[in-house]
């Protein structure tokens, strides 16, 4: 089976070809016809149970600029809110004929479920599981340091060895802060994670990057900084940290930038919470990649779902726990 499900999957070699391959799928985006023939007849379904704006727009782009025919389910005005699973919603979707689905779900390990079912055939995607992975999500960002910091042509899969990125906010409730310490790693670079201690996981010991609780301290040692949404819909409000202390402690404000090296650069997956973890300021100044990360994000998933539907495997050896 061709899945993808956790950046924890993907060998050094696997990352790179997907980056090497989203270059090639860029330039598709300069030309004045922005498509290519590769997968038609071919059916790829968005299968969102949470909502999203970035991930289910530019799959919806990337499967569109393949030729595919594209499906979006959303759960929101679906026979979901009347009580339908998610097996029998697959069996659905796979008797309409799906050769890949995307699949957005609040559940951790809920991709996984999808792909070792048996429900459907075709490729699996995970485009965000609960506080689990995005995997894509991670590939978009590493395509994006790697342009910024290294240049287009870099392609030598050593491209982001040593390069020193640092991941702020809310690790806690983060999938893309998980997906971006796997896939990173596996590239060379090195991460640290910054946040309150009431935001840092269980267990963060045993990932492979170091913890701080001093944003100014790290910034002069930072070749890209990742700001992270708190993500107050998966935190009980007793918990809420004020956005005054969150701010003052771990928000990014143009004095902060400013201990940043020259060269880097400021990220964010989106949505920002401006005024929160991000002034107005940074994130419209032109250190800032978020709108870089969406439009290369378009190129990522035109790579996976090229790669995956054309027989490439990244399976997952790795079972999440299905948290609710
Ligand atoms: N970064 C990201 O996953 O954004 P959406 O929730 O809008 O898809």
């Amino acid at each position: 089976k061709r899945h993808l499900i956790s950046a924890a999957d993907l060998t050094r070699d696997d990352a790179v070809l997907i980056l090497d391959t989203a270059e090639e799928m860029a330039r598709v985006a300069d030309r004045p016809i922005k498509k290519l023939p590769t997968l038609r007849g071919r059916t790829v379904v968005n299968l969102f149970f949470e909502d999203s704006t970035r991930t289910r727009i530019s799959f919806e782009a990337a499967a569109k600029r393949l030729s595919a025919d594209v499906i979006n389910f959303s759960a929101k005005g679906s026979s979901v809110s009347k009580g339908e699973s998610l097996k029998d919603t697959a069996l659905t979707l796979e008797a309409m004929g799906a050769d890949a689905v995307v699949i957005r779900h609040h559940a951790s390990g809920a991709p996984y479920r999808l792909a070792n079912s048996g429900w459907i055939d075709g490729s699996v995607v995970n485009a965000g599981d609960g506080t689990h992975e995005h995997p894509t999500q991670a590939l978009l960002d590493a395509f994006t340091m790697r342009r910024r910091l290294v240049g287009r042509d870099a392609g030598t899969g050593r491209d982001l060895e040593g390069r020193r990125i640092t991941i702020v906010g809310d690790i806690l409730h983060s999938r893309v802060a998980r997906s971006n310490v796997h896939l990173l790693t596996t590239l060379g670079a090195h991460v640290t994670l910054v946040a309150p201690p009431t935001l840092v996981p269980v267990g963060v010991d045993s990932w492979p990057c170091d913890v701080s609780y001093d944003l100014d301290n790290v910034l002069p040692k930072s070749d890209a900084v990742m700001m992270l949404r708190v993500q107050r819909e998966r935190m009980n409000a007793a918990f809420f940290p004020t956005e005054r202390e969150y701010s003052r402690r771990y928000g990014l404000d143009g004095d902060r930038m400013a201990r940043m090296p020259e060269h880097a650069v400021v990220m964010h997956p989106g949505p920002m919470n401006r005024g929160m973890e991000i002034t107005a300021e940074v994130a419209d100044s032109d250190r800032c990649t978020a709108i870089e990360q969406v439009a290369n994000g378009v190129s990522i998933r035109m790579a996976v779902l090229y790669l995956l539907l054309g027989g490439a495997v990244f399976d997952s050896e790795t079972v999440p726990a299905v948290t609710n």
